[in-house]
């Protein structure tokens, strides 16, 4: 059967004419429509476990631009809520949660398999999702991987340097260790129910997998998500995979190679010419343009989106930025970067 859905497509190593594109925080503030249902919703976490309304912010972006890719509205740190940490978000400000430093911290936590209960509201988005895409959109579910996740639940707040979890690695490694296995089930878990409830693929988001020391890379990075995508294939052979090990430099190589992953997504700093080069052969790639461009526009918008169309041309590749778009990029920016893409 050929592959109708272009970034399925791109997944399986197929070079698209067109390349498939998507946008990290597609559904986000800078949306008009966006900011008047998390109105309607009462808060941003309201938000998440609203199916109804998460449906509908999730396709708002697809209705407006018509991405190749929907991905589910919700966030990385519900898993630790779901665990039994406490989350709330200040305005203005980002998360704050309940911190962990200490086996007594740990011991407070739910076993993995009950994260189910506390989900079960986004599984609800997903299949509704699921009917009301456009047949050649596809549909992306995703989880925080274990490092990104464990630094907000030490720290109980996003840090600049993740400074709280390197100091519970190396001074209670057995703490550490025993956040970072929980972590890693519960995450299974949840990719494995997500794909039961429709996802098509799976990102998953490392997000400061450049904040780890480089001997730490392996066994908090990649061991954890050969851990995850062991169990979510097990259970669903063959779903594909997204990684984000943002940050990562030099060591993007050694991540696809290890995990094997059909998807790496590039941050802003990744020199394109390099990835083609050194990546390509590896995953397809996705990524990377400055989310800065989506403020600027005009010329500035446009050489950037040709330097990616330009270094990636003839490969398997998703178009996306480096990382989120920010509250203060245009829409019309936004339309800007697709017709450049799509002529
Ligand atoms: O990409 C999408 O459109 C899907 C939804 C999505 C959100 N968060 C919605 C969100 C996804 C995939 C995420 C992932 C996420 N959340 C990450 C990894 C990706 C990355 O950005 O590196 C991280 C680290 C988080 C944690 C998080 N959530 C922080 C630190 C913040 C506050 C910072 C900010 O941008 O405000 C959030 C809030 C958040 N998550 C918003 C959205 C749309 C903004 C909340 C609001 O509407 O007020």
């Amino acid at each position: 059967m050929t592959e109708t859905k272009t970034l399925l497509a791109a997944l399986k190593g197929e070079a698209q004419a067109v390349p498939p594109v998507w946008m990290m925080r597609q559904a986000g503030r800078y949306l008009p429509e966006y900011r008047e249902t998390r109105a309607r919703a009462g808060s941003f976490l309201e938000l998440c476990y609203a199916p109804e309304l998460a449906a509908e912010v999730t396709l708002q972006p697809i209705r407006r631009y018509g991405f190749d890719a929907a991905i589910l509205f919700a966030d990385i740190l519900l898993v630790p809520q779901a665990l039994g940490a406490d989350l709330w978000f200040v305005t203005g400000e980002g998360p704050r949660l309940s911190t962990i430093e200490s086996a007594a911290d740990m011991a407070r936590l739910r076993p993995a398999a009950e994260v189910h209960e506390t989900l079960a509201p986004v599984y609800e988005t997903l299949r509704i999702l699921k009917g009301a895409l456009p047949a050649e959109t596809t549909l992306i579910g995703f989880a925080g991987a274990p490092w990104t996740v464990a630094t907000y639940m030490i720290a109980g707040r996003g840090t600049p340097d993740q400074a709280p979890a390197r100091r519970l690695m190396y001074g209670q490694p057995e703490v550490f260790d025993a956040l970072i296995d929980r972590i890693t089930e519960a995450t299974a878990e949840y990719l494995i129910a997500q794909v039961d409830a429709g996802a098509e693929v799976v990102k998953l988001f490392d997000s400061w997998a450049g904040a780890l020391p480089g001997p730490m890379f392996r066994r908090y990075c990649i061991e954890p998500a050969l851990r995850i995508l062991a169990r979510l294939h097990e259970a669903h052979p063959g779903v594909p995979v997204i990684g984000f090990p943002r940050g990562a430099g030099g060591n993007y190589a050694t991540y696809a190679r290890e995990t094997g992953v059909e998807g790496l997504a590039l941050d802003t700093s990744v020199d394109p010419a390099w990835a083609a080069r050194e990546l390509s052969p590896l995953a397809c790639l996705q990524g990377n343009l400055d989310p800065l461009l989506m403020v600027l526009g005009g010329d500035p918008l446009e050489r950037g989106t040709r330097t990616l169309l330009e270094a990636f041309a003839g490969k398997p590749y998703i178009f996306n930025l480096g990382h989120g778009i920010t509250p203060d990029a245009d829409p019309a920016h936004v339309e800007q970067m697709l017709k450049v893409i799509r002529g």
